[in-house]
């Protein structure tokens, strides 16, 4: 095997700066690093990790190593690497990386594979390509395997479904859905790191424009709530009716995506599902309106459709691509190819979410081989307990105390003979 696959090994020293940078916003990483050097939980373990390939990623890659894992890293979106990060892990810590900025999707597969090579015992999965590909592909593989981690939402609707098949036949950590990963990354970090995405996409002002938010989960809550920060008009459109009611009592307008379609000028689609943008939809679209994707894989919008549709299509800027429809002329931009636009125009979320996420990752693999033999196959939460710790961990070093029940308060919550 090769020992790496990057795009160019002289970036490293804008990638270990920038590494540096992120380090700085990750106490909570940080502490579990230290622990990890001293008593290496995770030592002689084979691991893959499969994630976007940025800064904050680096910092959770150099946590695994501390621990004592033998960690390959590959990217787990064509679109999120960042080449100086990748050439700085491969030549200032020795951690074996095989991603590239754009590589294709037949490389990206390729990688999988590649890192499949190296027989690991614990998978850290963002998506579960690498998990759909072990079961798919290396059956005799999945006996060495003592867990996985999932990092997103789509990955463990996969993993639920791995399960509901009877192919799940290890223990999968739902990182996800740890509070202190999901209130917070999904939220504040897609949020912000969106809206970031298209502003360096293309400048433009999102003050007095209609952006419509389509699916009003974590993500959409945090898109739609930092769009209407910056003056937005802010559109949700949804198909779970309790989410549509939030979103209406939070003061957002929302109707069908065949009547949004018409009226928006931004489109942001976070809903983890197919085709959420149509081809109706893109024909029923304004003269230049703006259409963009930050759930986990590029099928929210059907941009075959969009293709077929139209008479020709220009690269208007890095990551603009411009449609012209051949019914009327009108132009439909789309940003980043339908990718997740926050790590495919941006940098992804900021370190300080990622602090928590990737604590949960940490902290999830070293509980793997603490219960190794232990854990049932299937999906898997962090106790409560570990959640409320990197939380606590967290306001600690944002210099933030909060109160603590009295014993009088404590003997009342578990009492029920007090009423009226
Ligand atoms: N860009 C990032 O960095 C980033 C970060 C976290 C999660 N994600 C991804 O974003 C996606 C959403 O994650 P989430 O945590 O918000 O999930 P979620 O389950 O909380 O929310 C998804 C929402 O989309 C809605 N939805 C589904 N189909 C729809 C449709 N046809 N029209 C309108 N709404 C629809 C659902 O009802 C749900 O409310 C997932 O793919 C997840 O993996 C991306």
């Amino acid at each position: 095997m090769a020992d790496y696959d990057i795009t160019d090994i002289s970036l490293a020293g804008a990638g270990k700066k920038r590494i540096d940078w992120a380090d700085r916003e990750m106490p909570v990483l940080r502490l579990i690093r230290e622990r990890f050097a001293q008593e290496r939980p995770l030592k002689d373990k084979r691991f893959v990790a499969c994630a976007h390939v940025t800064t904050e990623t680096a910092n959770l890659a150099r946590t695994l190593q501390a621990g004592g894992a033998e960690c390959v890293l590959i990217a787990s979106n064509p679109l999120s690497t960042q080449d100086d990060v990748a050439a700085s892990l491969v030549s200032d810590y020795g951690i074996p990386v095989f991603a590239m900025k754009g590589e294709s999707t037949e490389t990206y597969n390729r990688h999988v594979r590649t890192a499949l090579d190296t027989k690991p015992e614990i998978i850290i999965d963002d998506g579960s390509d690498v998990v759909a590909t072990l079961i798919k592909e290396r059956p005799d593989q999945v006996k060495d395997i003592v867990g996985s981690t999932e990092e997103t939402t789509t990955g463990i609707v996969r993993l639920e479904a791995m399960a509901t098949a009877g192919v799940l036949t290890f223990p999968a950590m739902a990182v996800n859905n740890a509070q202190t990963k999901h209130f917070f990354d999904n939220r504040y970090g897609t949020g912000q790191s969106t809206l970031d995405g298209i502003i360096r996409a293309t400048n433009i002002l999102l003050a007095g424009r209609n952006v419509v938010v389509v699916g009003y989960g974590w993500c959409g809550k945090g898109v739609a709530m930092r769009a209407r920060g910056m003056g937005a008009n802010v559109i949700v459109t949804e198909i779970d009716p309790i989410k549509a009611i939030e979103a209406v009592m939070d003061g957002f307008r929302v109707m069908q995506m065949a009547e949004a379609a018409r009226i928006g000028n931004i489109f942001i689609t976070v809903t983890g599902n197919r085709h959420v943008i149509d081809e109706s939809h893109f024909a029923d679209m304004r003269d230049g309106a703006i259409v963009c994707n930050s759930g986990h894989f590029d099928l929210e919008l059907n941009l075959d459709a969009l293709k077929s549709l139209s008479a020709e299509s220009v690269n208007r800027r890095p990551f603009v691509e411009e449609f012209a429809l051949k019914s009327n002329g009108n132009r439909i931009v789309v940003l980043g190819e339908g990718r997740l636009i926050n790590l495919a125009a941006a940098e992804g979320h900021p370190a300080s979410v990622m602090d928590m996420s990737f604590a949960n990752q940490a902290l999830s693999a070293e509980y793997l081989i603490k219960n190794q033999g232990e854990l049932t196959p299937g999906v898997h939460m962090l106790p409560k307990e570990v959640d409320q710790e990197i939380a606590a961990l967290k306001l600690k070093s944002l210099g933030v105390s909060i109160d603590t029940l009295t014993a009088e308060q404590l003997e009342y919550l578990s009492s029920w003979e007090t009423g009226t």
